[in-house]
């Protein structure tokens, strides 16, 4: 079945605990934690220190999705905060997979996004090394963007690298996710629906992710 992860770049961080606990009971899969740090996009939000005292009061899987420059500098503090996914862009990383492998080698999930306009032929080499590929359906950056359709057929290329190498990463989309846009997603072959908005606006979270799913 298709999972879900709630970006919480839309929860109320005056009430994150009790926003946390509301998404463990209505049954998401995995928490999605927005890092981005003014440089690679042009938007803040929070650090290692957020990551850690999330981590303290949920057992839900972190999936960590890194915006920032120099990720080198920071992957192990996001370890150590108890990131158990911890995605780079493909835009800073190039086709290096030294920072994948370090992931995978501190006993995390590795995992690449690239954005919307990004040619996915340039980092087939680094499929491979990879537990989950986060493909951007709106520019990293903000929350509350329109979902660019165009991204569904980066999904439809990664499933088939999946086959044709055969590996076992997970495909999630992250951007404008809604009833409308997860169901195109979902027929795309994506297994993880990241959102944002769209979930914490529902007036039943559980209800809200059910129908996400299909
Ligand atoms: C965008 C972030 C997303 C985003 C999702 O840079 O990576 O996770 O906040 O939020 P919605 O669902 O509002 O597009
Ligand atoms: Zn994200």
């Amino acid at each position: 079945m298709t999972k879900v992860a709630p970006s919480l770049l839309a929860a109320d961080f005056m009430h994150l605990a009790e926003q946390i606990i509301e998404l463990e009971k209505a049954g998401c899969d995995l928490l999605h934690l927005d890092i981005m740090d003014g440089h690679f996009v042009p938007n803040l939000s929070f650090g290692p220190f957020i990551v850690k005292q999330i981590n303290a009061i949920t057992d839900l899987p972190l999936d960590v999705h890194l915006m920032i420059a120099n990720p080198e500098k920071y992957i192990d503090r996001y370890l150590d905060a108890g990131a158990d996914y911890l995605t780079v862009h493909g835009e800073v990383i190039g086709a290096d997979p030294t920072l994948l492998k370090q992931i995978k080698s501190a006993g995390a999930k590795a995992g690449l996004s690239l954005n919307p306009d990004a040619d996915i032929m340039d980092y087939r080499d680094l499929f491979v090394h990879l537990d989950l590929f986060l493909v951007m359906s709106v520019y990293a950056g903000f929350g509350g963007q329109k979902f660019i359709e165009n991204v569904l057929e980066q999904v439809r290329k990664a499933v088939s690298f999946r086959d044709e190498m055969g590996l076992d990463f997970k495909i999630s989309i992250d951007g404008g996710i809604n009833l409308k846009t997860a169901a195109l997603a979902r027929q795309a072959g994506v297994d993880i629906l990241v959102a944002g908005t769209a979930l914490f606006s529902a007036a039943d979270i559980g209800h809200f992710i059910r129908e996400l799913r299909g």
